[in-house]
């Protein structure tokens, strides 16, 4: 069976526009068959984005970026300079990569093939991530280890987990990395999680 997560997805392509407001501001993507989430933007990554969005600042990495929607959204937003998007998925990142022309923030992104942080060369002020947890809990905290290099001195990695996909035992491993994790919210099982790099 094919995941989401697969580098060049085989089955048949069949594009939709999603809708998605926030705070008032409307966006559209294109979506398609063997991409995260095809139909609606996802529950956490929502959550994820009203939790965050009046706080990020400055260079921003978006770890497994899908189609697109969080390096998108908080592209559109002043505060932020740049947004750099990865993921594996060959599909997803063409999405991406036509839906911040979409979204008119095509000059703020940059979109990046990387399994992890394989290809990535520079520091962030910000990293975030709605993880892939079916790639496996060894990907995913090597992603959490690898954040705390790639961020620049104060800067802050944001995730989103669900209880039910070990959001404890996360915070834990954080807690371990970084030394100062702080659940920003928690809705219906998900967590919003805060690290910040000052060590
Ligand atoms: C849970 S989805 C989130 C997608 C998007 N950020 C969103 O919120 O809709 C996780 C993404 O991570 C990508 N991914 C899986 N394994 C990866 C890896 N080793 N390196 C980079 N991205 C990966 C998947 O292709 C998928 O697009």
């Amino acid at each position: 069976m094919e995941h989401y997560y697969t580098t060049d997805p085989s089955v048949k392509s069949e594009e939709r526009i999603i809708k998605y407001i926030l705070n008032g501001k409307e966006f559209f993507f294109v979506s398609d068959n063997g991409v995260f989430s095809k139909n609606h933007v996802d529950i956490a990554t929502d959550f994820l984005l009203k939790t965050i969005h009046k706080e990020v600042i400055g260079k921003i990495l978006d770890v497994g970026c899908g189609y697109g929607v969080i390096g998108i959204v908080l592209a559109s937003s002043s505060s932020v300079i740049d947004v750099t998007m990865l993921d594996v998925n060959h599909r997803a990142l063409e999405l991406a990569k036509r839906n911040a022309v979409k979204n008119k923030v095509s000059e703020k992104v940059k979109i990046l093939e990387s399994n992890g942080f394989e290809n990535v060369k520079e520091n962030f002020d910000i990293i975030v991530t709605n993880p892939p947890i079916r790639a496996g809990k060894e990907i995913i905290y090597n992603m959490y280890k690898k954040s705390k290099e790639h961020l620049n001195e104060n800067g802050s990695l944001y995730v989103v987990i669900n209880k039910k996909h070990g959001a404890p035992s996360t915070i834990k491993f954080l807690n371990n990395v970084f030394g100062n994790c702080e659940v920003l919210d928690k809705k219906a099982g998900f967590n919003v999680i805060k690290c910040i790099k000052n060590n």
